[in-house]
């Protein structure tokens, strides 16, 4: 079949190339010039492990090719994917929709006859109807479920299909474009259009609460004395619950589930519905990040003024280079502007780390990171920083004491080769009195 993508981000570009992989012919369209030019030349302008390899071969067997051309490409498609971002606005927590109306009313305007518009971007329940009615197009709505880090394997072999469709027409095309992936058995669910849009917000609403649920534990296991990593295992161990999105640290950031929540409980009010659980779960998240700055000045003596601090990752979670919303990010600016001298390190965001946060050092290693360091913390749990030595890092640092504000480092191998050693959620050595209310003595204030 002939596709078309519009919008070649993080969404869009996956979704053109896997496409592409699937068999179809596909023109990915986006209004910025940069972008086109450098997927035109087989370059993915971000981190995403497989995606490079796979726009090359398709760049290579013709069937895959990049335009700025709205027009071309409403000539081209018989089903145009819109896969244009929905940021946060700036005046309220609703989704900003500019981007989504602008593409489908550039399509619509050109599009032949009988082609079907599927919107993949994540939307506040309402929008597909709103556009069916506005254009006259035939509309579906297709939400994507993709992760950063297995975008290519979230699109060619996703958990389920979600279409929301109005006609059988819509249906066959969507049965048509998908086919090799239904062949592998992925389950199909039609809908209509509200159901369709709110499965990807309610997903998103699911996954934020189970993350912020088990780090409200890990709240309760510092008060209590409790090990939340022994906590959540346990209760993975529970099929009903799953292990799944239970891992306690610093909590979510990246570009949609922070944004997504907000959305979805603005959205809802708007309709009468009070989601108001979903802000206790952003405000949960957000305390993980306050308790690392108090934490960071606890083990300091009392503040960060002038203390070397290590942070050791930069992207909102590993195997990428997105800084959105970042916890990592978020903590070493806070401790920034306390005063403290911060060096950052991540393996792929460096770059898009220094463009948005130039006040802060960045040390092209792990190890230049760490010299000299009066406290390190871990933010991301690349791993790399897992495979670190201690007993080699312990002589580079000028104190041995970290956070792991991911619950993934070993504690023993650390506190064997002379670090103090803490993370979130779990008790502090006996001695050291409970979490939070540990002193490790003179500070580094200077
Ligand atoms: C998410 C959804 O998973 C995906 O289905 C949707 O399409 C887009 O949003 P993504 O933002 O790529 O995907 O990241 P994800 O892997 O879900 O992680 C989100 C955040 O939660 C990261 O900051 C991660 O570090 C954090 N997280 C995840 C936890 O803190 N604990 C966990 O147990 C899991």
């Amino acid at each position: 079949m002939r596709l078309t993508v519009i919008g070649t981000g993080y969404l869009g570009a996956t979704h053109a190339a896997c496409m592409a992989e699937l068999g179809h012919d596909v023109l990915g369209v986006d209004v910025d010039p940069d972008k086109v030019a450098a997927l035109a030349a087989g370059r993915v302008p971000f981190h995403e492990p497989g995606l490079g390899e796979l726009v090359r071969k398709h760049l290579a067997s013709g069937r895959l090719r990049f335009t700025t051309s709205c027009e071309e490409a409403a000539a081209f498609g018989q089903v145009h994917f819109v896969c244009v971002g929905t940021p946060q606005r700036k005046d309220s927590e609703g989704a900003d929709l500019t981007y989504v109306d602008a593409a489908f009313a550039a399509i619509a305007e050109h599009a032949s006859q009988g082609a079907l518009l599927v919107g993949k971007s994540t939307v506040p329940v309402g929008t597909a109807r709103r556009l069916a009615d506005a254009h006259a197009v035939e509309v579906a709505w297709n939400p994507e479920f993709l992760r950063e880090g297995f975008a290519v394997q979230d699109t060619l072999r996703p958990d389920r299909l979600v279409f929301g469709v109005e006609s059988e027409r819509a249906e066959t095309l969507l049965r048509e474009v998908y086919a090799p992936v239904l062949a592998a058995g992925t389950p199909l669910v039609t809908a209509d259009f509200p159901t369709a849009e709110l499965v990807k917000t309610a997903a998103n609403a699911f996954l934020a609460t189970k993350i912020s649920f088990i780090n409200a534990m890990a709240e309760v296991c510092e008060a209590a004395g409790g090990d939340v990593s022994v906590l959540a295992e346990a209760l993975g161990h529970d099929e009903r619950i799953g292990g799944k999105f239970l891992r306690a640290g610093v909590g979510f950031g990246g570009g949609c589930l922070p944004k997504d929540i907000r959305a979805f409980a603005h959205r809802a009010g708007e309709l009468g519905v009070s989601l108001g659980f979903l802000r206790e779960v952003d405000a949960i998240n957000m305390r993980r990040r306050d308790k690392v700055v108090a934490l960071a000045r606890e083990l300091c003596g009392g503040g960060v003024l002038g203390a070397r601090i290590a942070v050791l990752g930069a992207a909102f979670k590993p195997d990428s280079d997105d800084i959105r919303d970042s916890p990592a990010l978020n903590v070493a600016a806070r401790l920034k502007l306390d005063g403290a001298d911060v060096t950052v390190y991540d393996p792929e965001a460096m770059d898009n780390a220094r463009k948005a946060f130039p006040l802060l050092g960045y040390a092209v290693s792990a190890e230049e990171a760490l010299r000299g360091a009066d406290l390190v913390l871990h933010l991301t749990e690349w791993p790399q920083f897992r495979a670190l030595d201690p007993g080699r890092l312990a002589s580079l640092v000028s104190r041995p004491r970290i956070v792991d504000g991911r619950g993934v480092l070993d504690a023993d191998r650390w506190t064997a080769a002379g670090w103090q050693f803490r993370a979130l959620g779990k008790p502090a050595p006996a001695g050291e009195g409970p979490f939070g209310e540990a002193s490790f003595g003179e500070g580094t204030q200077r």
